[in-house]
Order: structure tokens, then sequence, then C-alpha cells
């Protein structure tokens, strides 16, 4: 199946079903009986411009709105990860003006807001949104686009630093972001963004990073066509390990900064990256994935072992739904969001609660979903591994540790 690409209306070839997909941030109450919203979840790479790409969109509405339940601030090394960066932006000029869009609950932009910078929060988000705003951060309730940043600009000025963590890659509509990005973007700005890798996507099989909110997998190739396309250069990149392997992108306006080494480097070894034949290895990986954890959980079953999920990530719907996982396999997936706990999963069912429900008693298995903060997790639970607990997981494959 081919679709148009929404950077450069090149040729999207498919080349991964993920299957019938509900809403991956969509926790239901146990007494909500509506039908659950589904989609095709299929991904596609464009045969011009690189871009890898969702081949169906689902409705943004339907995805951020007053009970989007995702917040930052749920990971100790999170936190740190964006004071560090919002240090950063403080010092790039004299009084600078920092908007973020996607701020969510203000994670980052509370730094920037104690330290009596100028800034801008947009997100769409009301609940997280007025987290951020509880905690000092000035937000506007709003999704991000040509006229938003419009009327920023005659509010308030230039922009020193545009920027998005975890944001960009969901939105579809890049040339209103980008004709938006260009009318706030002071003459000397930045705009950076950060995002999921589709390097570290492909070499670690992390296919639960695509799900409705992930509408776009950026590569250096692709963001850098994508910033030519739209009067920007792709100046520097910066690769990080915080959720699987990100890279930061930064985009500034064409000469104002020298393109750094990093940028050549990265783009020289994403040579291959975007071919049929990395991708359709990528793809093949994945059914190998499911068989062998749905195996697992069945044989695990039969055995008559419980096994709890941790951390109810978004990316966990694509797994549950992909596998065919529901509380029969997965007894309860434990959470530490407030705005998730005592809800079912998306699609599978499975009922959410909180952590202390994890050592109450320690299951045998724990199935490791949000295993992008495997580190942190296994510190915090080492409990569990003392107990005789055993962590399940499946990136890059189905292990047993
Ligand atoms: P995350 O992997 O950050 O993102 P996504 O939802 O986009 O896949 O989600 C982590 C989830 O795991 C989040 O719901 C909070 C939860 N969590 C815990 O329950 N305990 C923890 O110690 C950490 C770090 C996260």
């Amino acid at each position: 199946m081919t679709t148009e690409c929404r950077i450069c209306a090149g040729p999207v070839e498919e080349f991964l079903d993920l299957g019938r997909q509900p809403l991956s941030d969509a926790f239901r109450r146990p007494d909500d009986t509506r039908p659950e919203f589904f989609y095709r979840l299929a991904v596609g790479v464009c045969g011009t411009c690189s871009m890898v790409q969702l081949v169906e969109e689902v409705p943004r509405e339907r995805m951020f709105h007053e009970d989007y339940p995702y917040v930052s601030r749920g990971s100790a090394v999170m936190r740190e990860h964006f004071r560090g960066v919002a240090e950063r932006f403080i010092a790039i000029a004299d009084d600078p003006f920092v908007v973020e869009l996607g701020c969510n609950d203000g994670t980052m932009l509370r730094t920037v807001a104690e330290a009596g910078v100028r800034h801008l929060g947009v997100e769409p988000s009301g609940g997280v949104a007025d987290l951020a705003a509880a905690d000092g951060v000035r937000v506007r309730k709003d999704f991000f686009e040509e006229a938003t940043a419009r009327d920023i600009r005659a509010a308030d000025g230039p922009a020193d630093v545009i920027y998005a963590a975890n944001t960009l890659c969901h939105i579809p509509y890049m040339g209103s972001i980008l004709r938006g990005v260009d009318a706030l973007l002071a003459p000397d700005g930045v705009f950076v963004f950060e995002d999921p890798y589709l390097g570290d996507i492909v070499e670690k099989t992390s296919f639960d990073q695509i799900y409705d909110e992930h509408f776009f997998l950026f590569s250096a190739r692709s963001v850098d066509e994508m910033a030519r396309r739209h009067g920007l250069e792709l100046v520097d990149v910066e690769r990080l390990a915080v959720h699987g392997g990100e890279v930061r992108y930064w985009l500034a306006r064409p000469g104002v900064r020298p393109r750094t080494a990093a940028v050549d480097a990265l783009l020289a070894e994403e040579a291959e990256l975007a071919s049929r034949v990395v991708l359709d290895g990528f793809a093949n990986r994945v059914q190998k994935i499911r068989a062998d954890l749905v195996a697992l959980l069945t044989d695990l079953r039969e055995r008559g072992e419980r096994v709890v999920g941790y951390g109810a990530t978004a990316k966990s719907a694509t797994v549950t739904n992909l596998c065919g996982i529901g509380p029969d396999l997965v007894e309860f997936i434990c959470d530490t969001t407030p705005a998730k706990q005592h809800r079912l999963a998306p699609g599978s069912g499975i009922p959410v609660r909180p952590p202390a429900d994890f050592a109450d008693p320690y299951p045998p298995y724990a199935l490791l979903f949000a295993w992008n903060h495997a580190e942190e997790i296994m510190a915090k639970e080492r409990a569990f591994r003392d107990a005789g607990g055993k962590w399940i997981t499946y990136v890059p494959e189905v292990r047993v540790l």
C-alpha cells in the first residue's frame, strides 16, 4: 500500500502492519462501556525524503485533551535530563525567550521559570497544562500551529529557543508547524527537538515506539531533508540515551550556525537505514519477538505462574494489542501515574494499579513495559529481585533476567 508523504508528498511504502490498535493513552474507567476507538497501525517509508511515518493518522483531539494522562515528572532520570536542557537554554542568550511546544506538566520549563527567564509553554492537553501552571510555568492551552505561532510572536516577540521534547514526532501537519517556527523564531534563534531515533528503534527492534502518538520516526537524513524544504538547516545532532535512544536535532536559519561534524557523521552512519532491506529485516524481527513473547507468557500461564506488567506505557498498548495479551496473561500493570491507576489499559483491558500492589505479594515475573527506564526501575525494585523475582523484557529480544 502507498500513501502520500506528510513532509514532501512523495510515495510512502508500507513495511510493517501492527494491526488494529486503540489510542495508546486512553486508559478507561472499568465502568465505561462505550466502544473503544481503534485504527490500523502501520508504518511506511517515503521513497523520496526517507521519512518513516504512519500510514493512518488519528485526529489530534482524540489523543490530546483534558484527560491526557502522561506526565514527564514520573521519572527521576527524566526530571534531571530536563533540568540540564533548561540550564543550557537559560544561558543561550541575554534575556532569552524560551518557547516549548508540548510542555506537558512543565518539567523542563519549571527550571526556566524559577530562573526568572521569559518563557511560554504551549500545551493542548488541559490536565497536564494545569500541572505546569501550578508550578509557576506560563502556559497557553493550545495546539501549536502556524496561527498560534503568529499570535505568540505578536504578543511576546521572537523566540530565541523553540524546543519540543517527545512532541514534534507526534504532529503529522509538519508544514504548519515549520511555518509557525519560521514566524516565531528570532533571526539567530534555534529550533531544538528530541524524539525516539529510527536508528535505535531498528537496532533494538523497539517496535513499541510505534503507536498513534508517534506519527514520525525521525532520522538525521529525514530531518535534514525536512529542514531544507522549510528554509531551515540541521546544524547539530546529539544522541541521547533516554527513552531507549533519541536524537536531539538543532535547526537554525541558513548561515546562522556552522554545521557540526556530528551531523555528517550521523548521516554517514545512516546510509542504509531507510532501505527496504533494513526495514524489512526490522519487520521480520518484530514478528519473532511477538511469537516468542506470546509463547513465554502462555507457558508461564500454563505453569500457573503470575506475571505482572511494570509501567503502563503508551508503548505497551502496541505490544499487548499486537500480541493479544490480556488479563489472562498479565494480571495487572503497576504504574506511578495517578491518572492511569484504577483504570483499564487500552484495548487489552488489563487493570492498572498503584506500585504498592506490586509488592503485595511480589509476583514471580514482571513484564517490563517501561524498559526505557530499566536502570531506574531495577534500582528502585531491588527487593523484587532479592525476593526471587525475574524481569521479562522484549527489547531487543525476549529474555528473562
Ligand atoms: P514512558 O516510557 O516514559 O512513556 P510512554 O508512555 O510514552 O511509552 O512511560 C513510563 C510509564 O511508566 C509511565 O506511565 C510512568 C511509569 N513508571 C513507573 O510506574 N515507575 C517508574 O519508576 C517509572 C520510571 C515510570
